[in-house]
């Protein structure tokens, strides 16, 4: 299973990168916003970190989304095209997958969208579980039903489990056969914790402490 950092914030992405543990990032344009920084520069940096740097589109036609994925594939060879998730998005994935541009599309919320945005070409798509579960549905199940669709066919896009909210998503998406993750700063600092690791190595401490005394 891959693990991304939905972020951009350059800071962030080499802070997890030096764990050994991560494998990409997503930026969207609300992401980028939040940060204030230029664009480009913001996901250069990141390439020098990670193998897959997702980088939106923001033109809604077929003519800008492919004017951008010429323009941010070019960047260099770690960016993935960001595509949203519509008729216009479909034909710049059939583009982009005969000119070998590597996409991730984004805003997935049904499993005809993702089989479209599959058969479309796309290297990647996005379905956003928290957003569902924010309606108060459960977003797992979309996962559970793409999973499902994708073992019944041999659709080579993976699936990327985005809008994650909590440690247990990213451990129910592994327990799906998700290929990847991405997942918030606030959360993935959490991954390493656990009160018992804690616990046993204030315990070990304090044990060691007494053996050294004893010298
Ligand atoms: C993924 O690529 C998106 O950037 C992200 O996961 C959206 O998450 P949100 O629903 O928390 O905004």
């Amino acid at each position: 299973m891959k693990l991304f950092l939905d972020t951009a914030n350059v800071e962030q992405v080499a802070e997890i990168a030096q764990w050994g543990v991560l494998d990409g990032v997503t930026t969207n344009p609300s992401l980028v916003a939040k940060e204030g920084k230029d664009f480009k520069e913001t996901v250069l940096a990141m390439c020098t970190h990670v193998p897959n740097v997702s980088a939106q589109v923001t033109a809604t036609d077929f003519d800008g989304m492919k004017a951008q994925a010429d323009e941010y594939s070019g960047w260099h060879k770690h960016v993935v095209v960001k595509v949203p998730m519509t008729v216009e998005g479909l034909k710049t994935l059939s583009y982009c997958k005969k000119k070998g541009i590597r996409t991730n599309t984004t805003l997935v919320f049904s499993v005809n969208q993702a089989i479209l945005a599959a058969k479309a070409g796309a290297t990647i798509i996005s379905p956003f579980i928290g957003r569902i579960d924010d309606l108060g549905q459960d977003g797992m199940d979309l996962i559970a039903e793409i999973m499902q669709a994708w073992n019944n066919y041999n659709f080579d896009t993976e699936v990327l489990v985005a809008s994650t909210r909590h440690p247990r998503h990213i451990a129910d998406a592994a327990q799906l056969g998700a290929h990847i993750c991405t997942i918030p700063y606030s959360v993935f600092t959490k991954l390493p914790m656990h009160i018992l690791t804690d616990k046993g190595l204030d315990q070990f401490q304090k044990d060691w402490e007494l053996v050294r005394k004893k010298k």
